[in-house]
């Protein structure tokens, strides 16, 4: 008998711990239905953006009372946003269609970071039928006057205020910059969200040296990015009671198999299946059914967690210990080579 791969996430029962999480392969549905058939469990829709739907409304607002646009600076940089998941309407429509289209269950995703107008869109999208929302808490705060704890404070509101305007599971997307993190994951789970998905790849911007200009930079993950949301699961694991998603480096069946031992419920991808095409989720999970039949796993319910910091026999070594550790078996074997011969 082959090992069984069943997870639970979110309160949704799925196939697999492999999902396709948010990136342009879930906008298109024709690679949502080559995902589903490769072997994706659930599918994280692209996020429909909180200033997308804050300015639509303003240029409806302007448009019924002036006739004219007078936010135009506003205006500039939203048609690039259109042109990666065509607005509001368009979003509502993709999630229907997808639907009709899956077997899987499909999660939309809001990104914002205010309690506003823009959040009855969480109940629209439970209306056009996604089986949980995925809430993308993106922010980086620059104000030297706002506190961490008035950053936390605002986030949970955000949080409570979906979780009670829907029936669906709420999910939260984060960043790793807390202080505080593990109490930040309970008072997330106080405010009644589901799950955490851990963690949001921060895209840290760059200058281009010929315009002088401020550039984004999006480069796609690589392995060695998983150790972030390997060590938070395996702390948060069986302490707060949420589901836990890992994102951010996972594109081997090794990344994967690592992360579930830890404690991650699902696994989301994206960067691999840019890279390589949503093909290579068929080799994921024969390598993952391979892997636990070799070590006798009856199912992934049994190895999930099997090394998170709770059942670890060293519980430090997700802490200071193997900072310090690391830091001692570090051998410079290297030379120099800025050293003249
Ligand atoms: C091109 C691209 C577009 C993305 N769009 C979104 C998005 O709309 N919403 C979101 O929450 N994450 C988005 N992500 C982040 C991914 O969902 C994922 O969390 C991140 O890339 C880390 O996972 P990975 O290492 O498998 O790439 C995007 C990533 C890429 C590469």
């Amino acid at each position: 008998m082959s090992a069984e791969l069943r997870t639970t996430y979110l309160g949704l029962e799925l196939e697999s711990p492999l999902v396709a999480s948010a990136s342009p392969l879930t906008g298109e549905l024709e690679t949502l239905r080559a995902l589903e058939q490769a072997g994706a469990a659930a599918v994280v829709l692209p996020s429909l953006f909180e200033e997308q739907i804050e300015h639509e409304s303003v240029e409806v607002h302007e448009a019924l009372e002036h006739g004219t646009h007078s936010f135009a600076e506003a205006l500039t940089y939203f048609p690039e946003l259109d042109d990666y998941n065509t607005g509001p309407d368009a979003y509502l429509e993709h999630l229907a269609a997808a639907k009709t289209a899956l077997g899987i269950p499909v999660i939309a995703s809001l990104n914002g970071v205010t309690p506003g107008g823009w959040l009855r869109y969480a109940e629209l999208a439970q209306e056009a039928g996604a089986d949980a929302i995925e809430l993308n808490v993106y922010h980086v705060e620059t104000d030297p006057y706002n506190s961490g704890a008035a950053v936390e404070d605002r986030t949970l509101r955000l949080v409570s205020r979906v979780r009670s305007t829907v029936s669906i599971p709420v999910a939260v997307k984060l960043s790793p910059y807390y202080t505080a993190f593990a109490h930040m994951a309970e008072r997330l789970a106080e405010a009644r969200a589901d799950g955490l998905v851990l963690f949001n790849r921060f895209l840290q911007p760059d200058i281009d040296l010929e315009t002088l200009a401020v550039k984004p930079g999006l480069k796609l993950s690589t392995s060695d990015e998983l150790r972030l949301p390997l060590r938070w699961i395996a702390i948060l694991h069986g302490r707060v009671p949420v589901s836990l998603a890992a994102t951010s480096g996972a594109h081997t069946v090794e990344d994967v198999i690592k992360l579930l031992l830890v404690g991650a419920d699902v696994v989301m991808l994206a960067s691999v299946l840019l890279e390589r095409g949503p093909g290579c989720l068929r080799e994921l999970t024969t390598g993952l059914r391979a892997w636990l039949d070799e070590r006798e796993y009856a199912s992934v319910e049994q190895m999930k967690g099997s090394l998170s910091q709770i059942a670890h026999p060293d519980p430090a070594a997700f802490e200071r210990a193997q900072y310090m550790r690391a830091l001692i078996s570090y051998s410079p074997g290297v030379r120099d080579r800025s050293t003249p011969r």
